[in-house]
């Protein structure tokens, strides 16, 4: 008690000294923000009704696609300050004690979410049950009259007994609100908490607060009610909203078999599978036979070489133009050393920023991922999919479901001849990485240690050559020979010598 007295009164001096301080820099932070207005996503609805499963997922779209997104616990401000729980009593809204406890905690988490908006961040999601008009009130006017923030109200109803006991048996029993205490016991207890909760609840009123922006979701989304959505991000989010489901379902994804481009160390192209790529094929339908997955469908891209990887597997399959690789511009087709030996400056700037690198002629990984969007609501939406696509697309895919920042994406090892299986759980989503014992061209170049800008195309080069190839690269000047039709034919070092030939 003493503790959290102590906690009361930091708390509230802190709070009521900051509004004018956050107002200035609001009022900055609205000047250099015209284009887009912040938004606060404010979760409603009883306990074990998956606010924190949407918030998380959520949080991890916007993120993929580019926004800067935090989500704010308040049940974590809550077992930050009451360091040990001990049953329900805590929620019973007649706790005058554990009331005021519980109000400042949310105050707190309301305090640093607007502290973050103002600073930097463009979404952030408020997770707490929210359940009564006061709060909301007090939530609406805190963010949008004193911070001019968008609100956007998202309630989860569900009355179906099933789920929220599927869901307390998930979740709720490995809550550290319930670390030592047995398994009975504690569904029992939470049970009972959503009771203390259930006798002040007042769902999202229509017409008292028909002046704000929500969507309440009814049984996991066999129902929605949509009113007054404010702008773009908004309706994102309710689009993404209503594609999401909470079935069980596996996700496959694999790259296409080793292609004859592949074996060259050649970028893009359409090319078709080498021998061993063709064995691929035939291991993967033999894989996912085993498997035995119902109602499985599999989706490639329009390049053979997927195609060619998908034919031999007994399910349906789709062609997606989205899944297509990367498109490289005038790099098509070159190696990497090529590239960098043509085109130095290109490749330096590639490897300063590769998410934001964009091929002359071509696309960037974050045009990939504006490309894949319709991919991931798709997939959203399906059950079980086996997607066999490439590298980049892979990459783009996984940092979806892996929340991978922007920097790291373009990183992530995605070998050739391996299946990922990906089981989305309660909170994310766990990864298995299958290797089939096919041998394969490695196409994987780390990220470089030295970006700089000054640095020469042999430094480049020496980074990612095997070591015996390397005594080749080290030279001053190399040229380029071409034939009337622009197709290279030869490299010669300084001294005239052919470094090497290209086949026509
Ligand atoms: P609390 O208020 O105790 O924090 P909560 O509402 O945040 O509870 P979660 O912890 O998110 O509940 O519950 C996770 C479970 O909710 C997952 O098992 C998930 O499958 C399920 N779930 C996801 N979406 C919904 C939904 N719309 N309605 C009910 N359950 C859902
Ligand atoms: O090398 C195979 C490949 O799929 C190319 O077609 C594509 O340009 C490349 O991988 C993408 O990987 P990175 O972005 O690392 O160059």
């Amino acid at each position: 008690k003493i503790e959290i007295n102590a906690w009361r009164k930091r708390q509230s001096l802190a709070f009521h000294r900051n509004p004018l301080r956050l107002r200035r820099r609001m009022s900055q932070a609205c000047r250099d923000r015209l284009v887009r207005t912040p938004t606060v996503i404010a979760m409603c609805g009883l306990p074990a009704r998956g606010k924190t499963y949407i918030s998380k997922k959520l949080a991890r779209y916007l993120h993929w696609i580019g926004i800067k997104t935090k989500v704010f616990n308040v049940g974590e401000y809550r077992r930050d300050v009451v360091k040990s729980y001990a049953d329900k009593d805590f929620f019973d809204p007649d706790n005058a004690e554990a009331v005021a406890v519980r109000n400042l905690c949310a105050q707190n988490a309301l305090e640093d979410m607007c502290n973050y908006l103002a600073d930097e961040g463009e979404v952030a999601i408020f997770d707490a049950t929210n359940t009564t008009r006061e709060r909301r009130r007090v939530i609406y006017d805190y963010c949008a009259h004193t911070f001019c923030f968008r609100v956007f109200f998202v309630e989860s109803i569900c009355d179906s007994v099933d789920i929220i006991d599927a869901n307390i048996r998930e979740v709720k029993l490995k809550s550290p609100d319930y670390k030592t205490v047995p398994q009975d016991e504690a569904a029992s207890d939470f049970l009972s908490r959503i009771k203390q909760y259930e006798k002040r609840y007042e769902t999202i009123d229509d017409k008292t607060e028909n002046n704000y922006s929500f969507i309440k979701i009814f049984n996991c989304g066999e129902r929605f009610l949509v009113h007054k959505i404010g702008g773009h991000i908004q309706s994102r989010v309710v689009y993404f909203l209503m594609n999401i489901h909470v079935l069980p379902r596996t996700i496959y994804l694999t790259r296409h078999g080793e292609s004859e481009l592949n074996q060259q160390h050649r970028i893009g192209g359409d090319p078709p599978l080498s021998r061993n790529g063709k064995l691929y094929a035939e291991a993967l339908a033999e894989y996912m036979d085993n498997e035995n997955i119902p109602d499985l469908i599999v989706w490639t891209s329009q390049m053979q070489r997927t195609i060619e990887t998908a034919a031999k597997i007994n399910a349906p399959k789709e062609q997606w133009k989205a899944l297509n690789e990367i498109n490289a511009g005038i790099c098509e087709g070159l190696t990497y050393v090529e590239i960098a030996e043509r085109f130095p400056d290109e490749f330096a700037a590639r490897d300063q920023s590769k998410f934001y690198y964009r091929y002359p002629g071509g696309e960037s990984y974050q045009d990939l991922v504006a490309r894949l969007e319709p991919v991931i609501m798709e997939l959203e939406r399906a059950e079980n999919v086996l997607v066999v696509c490439h590298q980049a697309v892979a990459r783009c895919i996984l940092s979806y479901f892996l929340d991978t920042d922007a920097e790291d994406l373009p990183y992530t090892k995605v070998p050739l001849h391996t299946i990922i299986k990906l089981t989305p759980m309660a909170y994310g989503c766990t990864m298995e990485c299958i290797p089939l014992p096919i041998e394969a061209a490695n196409t994987h170049r780390d990220r470089p240690k030295n970006c700089r800008p000054d640095r020469t195309v042999e430094e480049a080069l020496n980074e990612f050559l095997e070591p015996d190839t390397t005594a080749r690269v080290i030279r001053t000047k190399s040229e380029i020979f071409y034939n009337s039709c622009g197709t290279k034919i030869e490299t010669r070092d300084e001294d005239g010598n052919r470094i090497q030939r290209y086949d026509s």
